[in-house]
């Protein structure tokens, strides 16, 4: 990726990660990019860095704007290594003596990550750095989503360097968001649903905080995927919304199967969901990516989850996800559980566990079925689809 100027004297001089497919647990179907950020104006400013792999890239592009010796200074806004791994490389070229800025906790976590004797210079909410012409003004955005977190402002030019915050894993020629359009909008949300769900309130927090200040932006500029300079508005009140979890008149039925018997339940199930008015989908483990299903989630109100009892215990996949939904807290759902069983039966008892662990309002003890359901059975999986869209109706709008 050649260096893009987003702004008069400001360049985006980051990276594609055009082939990655897993980015711890999350799948990358298009890909993800390392935006990193370069000011030129009286003083140089290099805002964070990218993946190590990619710090000869990198390098490579600021090379194209300016000799990175005549950086003046670095700013790490997030320790987490796809933003810092290109760090060392980087502070060698610029200058192991240039001032790093960071956080207070980005100063303790960068210690942890590199043994350098750097010239850190922490900072914190409300403190300002002149670059001459321009000042930035920094943002402690602790949790959003590592202690160290922070966004990083560019005042006269509003423009927010926002670090994971409004980030899409995309990788794509185009830089910005009126040049892809609205079909960035399902990678913004996956993005907030896997990464950010479980600090909703945090971000909610964040928001008021940004608007008491009367903070504008021209653009938003997060290290992954595309720049927001077409309407900043939009992700933010995409932000507010996600952060509610407003949920829809929508169900999510995952499952796994081994021999179909829990997959006919959970069509059955999703049947009577759709009966009721309720968007639903069945969304079988093995073919869906965790990742896409908590996409789904986000905004959906009911959750069911079907599993076969294989061993005494749930089958592999649903215990993988139930460990990772409840990680990101989704919250105000109804559940249930069912799924079918050869002798011992026990996955609706743990299912309806960790449901309940995770606050779910469970609607029904769970359907069970021994071996394979016929029309009877599969009847009730109906029914109970029936009367779970009819909650969901009632308490969506
Ligand atoms: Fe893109 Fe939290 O790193």
């Amino acid at each position: 990726m050649k260096p893009v100027q987003i702004a008069e004297g400001i360049y985006d001089v980051g990276v594609n990660d055009w082939n990655i497919r897993d980015f711890h647990g999350y799948s990358t179907y298009l890909g993800t990019s390392y935006n990193a950020f370069l000011i030129v104006d009286e003083k140089i400013a290099l805002i964070d860095t990218v993946k190590k792999e990619f710090a000869d890239q990198l390098i490579a592009n600021i090379s194209q704007i300016v000799d990175p010796r005549k950086i003046d200074l670095v700013i790490s806004n997030h320790t987490e290594m796809d933003h810092s791994g290109g760090l060392a490389r980087v502070m060698h070229r610029v200058g192991e003596d240039k001032p790093l800025y960071c956080s207070k906790m980005g100063h303790k976590n960068l210690q942890r990550h590199f043994p350098q004797n750097w010239n850190y210079q922490a900072v914190g909410t409300g403190d300002e750095l002149s670059l001459g012409r321009r000042t930035l003004a920094f943002m402690e955005t602790k949790m959003l989503h590592w202690p160290d977190s922070m966004f990083t402002y560019l005042k006269e030019d509003k423009i927010l360097f926002s670090s994971d915050a409004f980030g899409q894993h995309y990788a794509g020629q185009e830089k910005f968001d009126d040049v892809v359009g609205d079909r960035i909008m399902p990678h913004a949300k996956k993005y907030f649903a896997n990464i950010l769900m479980v600090y909703g309130p945090r971000v909610l927090k964040l928001m008021e905080q940004v608007q008491s200040l009367g903070l504008e932006f021209k653009m938003i500029c997060p290290d992954h995927g595309v720049l927001w300079r077409d309407n900043p508005a939009k992700i933010i009140d995409a932000y507010v919304r996600w952060s509610k979890q407003e949920a829809k008149k929508k169900a999510v039925v995952v499952y796994d199967t081994m021999w179909h018997s829990t997959e006919k339940m959970a069509d059955a199930i999703a049947s009577g969901l759709a009966a009721a008015g309720v968007d639903a989908r069945p969304m079988h483990l093995r073919k869906w990516h965790r990742s896409d299903i908590m996409t789904e989630v986000l905004d959906a109100k009911a959750i069911i989850v079907g599993s076969p009892t294989l061993n005494n215990n749930l089958f592999p996949t649903i215990a993988d996800f139930l460990t990772y939904m409840k990680g990101l807290k989704p919250a105000g759902k109804l559940g249930a559980a069912f799924g079918s069983y050869g002798w011992s039966g026990e996955a609706v008892k743990f299912i309806n566990r960790e449901l309940e662990a995770m606050d779910f309002e469970l609607v029904d003890p769970g359907l069970r079925h021994q071996y394979i359901p016929e029309q009877d059975a599969l009847e009730k999986c109906y029914q109970l689809g029936v009367k779970i869209g009819e909650m969901v109706g009632a308490q969506t709008a």
